[in-house]
């Protein structure tokens, strides 16, 4: 269950122009950009930086034959700068962030995907306190329907609120099959069998919450662009509308503000090559820019 690394040639091709000596792997994951990264660019030095004990363990088996040309950190990237500062760099040439889950945290008894049946947890980082079930169990109509609504732009929001509700009743929602089973249930039986399941959208608006996904998103993204030096460039790889909305947005308002150059006028997608390699790609976006 090895990690696909995204769009990663496109990847290379624009680190593959970087001067500098620092690049940061604000998502180091399993370390599948990190290596490739590594080994295409032989003389940075990478920070890799994820909020998962798991990931960092994986990533560091992955990359222990590139010795000390890394330094691996577990954080959230909201703190890149204090992370990156910490080492003593002051600027870096390249930051990427590839957002989301990897495949092997979905696969793994994390509470991520309701094709699996385990506890309600989503929390990307184990030593966070709040997890789904918290958020499930606890948090109030409308505040589900809220949350349900804006993180996972789900027309039936409130029906799947209220049908929680209805089920916390009898008993707490423990699994991920129940809570999927509940949505599932709301749907029109016509709209149940098509291409997404219907808890798709309920199970991406609570991992938001749970982990507060787009506010770090924001902070992080905005805090790399002030840690890039001049002819730095800063990559992120988003999966749906809501992340890619934001690093658009950012990189508007940091263009209008003359910090940035926009390098991708429209998002790069994955060719036929790489959605046939493969294909949970088929919704990433990579969006670059250069500090000016
Ligand atoms: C899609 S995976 C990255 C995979 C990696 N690029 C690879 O090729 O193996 C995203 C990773 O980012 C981490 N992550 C997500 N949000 C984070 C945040 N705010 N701070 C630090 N790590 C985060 C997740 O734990 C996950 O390991």
């Amino acid at each position: 269950m090895e990690h696909y690394p995204v769009l990663y040639r496109e990847v290379l091709d624009f680190f593959k122009k970087i001067k500098g000596k620092h690049i940061v792997d604000a998502t180091v994951g399993g370390g599948g950009h990190a290596f490739l990264l590594l080994k295409n660019l032989p003389d940075t030095f990478l920070i890799g930086i994820d909020k998962d004990d798991f990931a960092l363990k994986k990533a560091e088996e992955k990359l222990s034959i590139f010795k000390n040309r890394y330094k691996l950190v577990k954080g959230s990237f909201k703190d890149i700068d204090l992370i990156v500062r910490s080492l003593n760099i002051n600027y870096v040439s390249g930051i990427l962030f590839d957002l989301g889950v990897s495949t092997f945290q979905l696969k793994m008894e994390r509470g991520f995907s309701f094709m699996r049946d385990d506890p309600l947890d989503m929390r990307m980082d184990r030593s966070q306190k709040k997890t789904a079930f918290d958020v499930v169990n606890s948090y109030t109509k409308p505040e589900l329907a809220k949350i349900i609504k804006e993180y996972g732009e789900e027309k039936f929001a409130k029906k799947i609120a209220s049908a929680i509700i209805e089920a916390r009743k009898k008993k707490r929602i423990e699994t991920t099959k129940e809570l999927a089973q509940i949505v599932y249930n709301v749907y029109p039986p016509a709209l149940r069998r098509g291409r997404i399941h219907p808890a798709t959208k309920t199970f991406q608006a609570i991992r938001i919450e749970v982990n507060n996904e787009l506010e770090e998103i924001k902070e992080g993204v905005n805090k790399g662009i002030d840690l890039l030096e001049k002819g730095g460039i800063i990559a992120v790889i988003s999966f749906h509308s809501l992340e890619d909305r934001i690093v658009k947005n950012i990189y508007r308002e940091r263009k209008k503000l003359k910090d940035i150059e926009i390098l991708t006028k429209k998002p790069i997608t994955p060719g036929t090559e790489e959605l046939k390699e493969n294909p949970p790609s088929r919704s990433a976006k990579l969006r670059v820019a250069k500090r000016i």
